[in-house]
């Protein structure tokens, strides 16, 4: 709720700035007529001056781009999109494993010492039909990135190794799946090993309320060898059925909307947006914004590292042609022109420094105060 100013706040309610500051002074709230005023500080204001304070969403504004969008789209054009799955589950459990052997490629065994450092993610077609998915790293250092894969996500898998069974990252995994809200399938893999025990896992999952369903619970699990690569397609089929069940639906036709899984600064080539469409279809030549980086998509390349000239619902791929490198988790969307998309995020640069100047000067005036 930081989206008022001081001297806004005193305007809208017909005070003028010092009387505000004065009376939040009086509670030793340091402010000045530019600072952004907090959600307690408009509480204090409201009750002083007898007006009623409604206190909106801060992600209401930094959105209003995308609701605009979403305004504009018409259910006539909504297709039926592709499931975008994430993997999740303790290290070396074999999640980039099973993810090579479903796209047969070899990304696990070039990974340095084995283990995944990065979000990647894949647009796999089986039988016709299009699934994407998220690879995440299991070991403990990369709790963030669990947690922004379980926010893209539509389903989401949880990878266990029969003979290791639950593990801490395992448990994480289980938190951040039940706080998604999205199905659950969980992949009981290496099961080609001979100390194999899918009844240990299923017991200590269901420990964990997450009761398989040949036990009366609702979750179902499959067991899986990323080595021999049984149990594979009794998984896809799965993903699909409960991708059915959700009714993914979008408008191809409408200007992209995407998330950015993975984003870096490439010698060469300059910032690279590995994202994933949520909404409309992304070509190069689009104007884009994101956050508050901006441009043109100058290329395409999809997960196998070819030009494209777009990415449809749920595909994933890079961009290049943004100014900066965006955050992972970042929103893209496309605009009309390139003025569009600068002014947009022109407007956001300037919001957030404005933020980040106010926050400063808080604080040197606490320190002030401290001393005096
Ligand atoms: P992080 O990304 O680091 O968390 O690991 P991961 O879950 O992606 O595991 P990865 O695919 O890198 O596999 C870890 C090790 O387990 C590798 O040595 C794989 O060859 C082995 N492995 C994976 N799946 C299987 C399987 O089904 N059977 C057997 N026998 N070994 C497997
Ligand atoms: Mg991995």
């Amino acid at each position: 709720p930081e989206d008022i100013r001081v001297y806004e706040f005193a305007e809208a309610c017909g005070k003028s700035a010092s009387e505000v500051i004065s009376v939040l002074f009086g509670l030793g709230m340091m402010v000045t007529k530019n600072d952004f005023l907090k959600q307690d500080e408009l509480e204090i204001l409201g009750e002083e001056f007898e007006i009623e304070v409604t206190v909106k969403d801060a992600l209401e504004d930094a959105n209003y781009i995308e609701e605009y969008h979403e305004e504009d789209i018409d259910d006539s054009n909504f297709e039926t999109r592709p499931p975008v799955v994430t993997i999740m589950g303790h290290v070396d459990h074999g999640k980039t494993s099973l993810l090579d052997k479903i796209r047969e490629s070899k990304v696990a065994a070039g990974e340095a010492g084995g283990i995944t450092q990065h979000i990647s993610s894949y647009t796999v077609e089986k039988n016709g039909e299009k699934i994407t998915f998220v690879d995440t790293p299991g070991h403990a250092a990369f709790s963030a990135m669990r947690a922004r894969g379980a926010s893209v996500t539509d389903v989401v898998i949880i990878v266990i190794a029969a003979d290791d069974g639950v593990k801490p990252q395992t448990e994480e995994v289980i938190s951040h799946a039940k706080a998604s809200g999205c199905p659950i399938i969980v992949a009981v893999n290496k099961i080609d090993k001979e100390a194999a025990n899918i009844d240990m896992v299923k017991s200590q999952m269901a420990e964990r309320d997450m009761t398989p369903v040949d036990w009366g619970g609702d979750i179902e699990f499959i067991g899986v060898s990323a080595k021999t690569g049984a149990g594979i397609d009794d998984l896809l089929e799965n993903i699909l059925l409960q991708s059915e069940i959700l009714e993914l639906k979008a408008d191809p036709t409408a200007k992209a909307k995407a998330t950015v899984v993975e984003s870096l600064l490439e010698k060469g080539r300059g910032p690279v947006a590995t994202i994933i469409v949520e909404n409309g279809t992304l070509r190069v030549g689009d104007n884009i914004v994101c956050d508050t980086t901006y441009g043109r998509v100058k290329a395409i390349t999809n997960d196998m590292g070819k030009p494209v000239k777009e990415l449809g619902l749920s595909e994933t791929g890079s961009v290049l042609g943004l100014s900066d490198v965006p955050a992972a988790g970042a929103i893209m969307v496309a605009q009309d022109s390139d003025k569009e998309a600068k002014d947009i995020a022109t407007k956001r640069a300037e919001h957030e420094r404005a933020k980040e100047l106010s926050k400063s000067t808080k604080v040197s005036l606490e320190e002030m105060s401290g001393l005096i």
